[in-house]
């Protein structure tokens, strides 16, 4: 319980990181329209609602994030789901988000204090914008992956990617723009005693 104050805390402080986000969600994507997009009227909406946007956007977020061909996400909609439907996660830009775990990842939703999850264990959280206006399109991935012992100590082997709706690539702690991704763990650091995950708002939670 502590911990989670700490953490929502950080999350505040990390706001601002995510202004910058939506800075690079808006100029990577093409057109226009959401040049100056940064989401501060995210419509509300009923589970069913929710459910019913993300399933008329799946397909097309699953062909656009593939672009970036990491092998490791092959298929991520088919992995356990972990959240019954699509929630506003304020500290990922306000967007609707779902939380997947790879087969690897057997321990996320059941984590005990000091659990670790196993090397080989990828979370990816897909994200949609649904504005009060009604307007849909999809939003980053945000990944995480465990690595092998030692491969990436000051991020206790965690590997964070964001991956833009177009495939591009925002950034990766052990590839390309790894400082623009550097500021993910500084907020998940906040529960390290859950293996720097934060799991689904207890309301989302499957079979809840
Ligand atoms: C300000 C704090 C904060 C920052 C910064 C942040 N996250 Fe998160 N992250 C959370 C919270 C809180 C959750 C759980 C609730 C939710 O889904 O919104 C979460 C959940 C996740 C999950 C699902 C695994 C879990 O923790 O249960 C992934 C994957 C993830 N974040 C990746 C990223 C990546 C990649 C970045 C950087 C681009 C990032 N996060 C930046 C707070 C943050």
């Amino acid at each position: 319980m502590f911990s989670r104050l700490i953490a929502l805390r950080l999350c505040l402080i990390c706001a601002l990181s995510f202004a910058i986000v939506d800075a690079g969600q808006a100029l990577a994507q093409s057109g226009g329209e959401d040049a100056h997009l940064a989401i501060e009227n995210p419509a509300e909406l009923s589970k069913e609602e929710a459910l019913q946007i993300y399933a008329s956007l799946q397909r097309r977020m699953a062909q656009g994030y593939a672009a970036a061909q990491f092998e490791q996400l092959r298929n991520y909609q088919n992995w356990p789901l972990f959240n019954d439907a699509p929630y506003i996660s304020a500290t990922h830009g306000q967007r609707f988000v779902n939380s997947y775990a790879n087969r690897m990842a057997h321990n996320y939703g059941t984590l005990q204090e000091g659990e670790k999850l196993p090397i080989g264990s990828v979370l990816a959280k897909d994200s949609m914008t649904v504005t009060d206006e009604g307007n849909t399109h999809p939003g980053a991935l945000f990944v995480m992956e465990k690595l092998a012992e030692g491969t990436s100590p000051e991020m206790a082997d965690w590997r964070y990617i964001m991956v833009m709706p177009d495939g591009s690539l925002f950034g990766d702690t052990m590839g390309d723009r790894a400082d623009n991704v550097a500021y993910c763990h500084d907020c998940h650091e906040a529960v390290a005693d859950r293996d720097y995950t934060f799991f689904v708002p207890e309301e989302y939670v499957v079979g809840n």
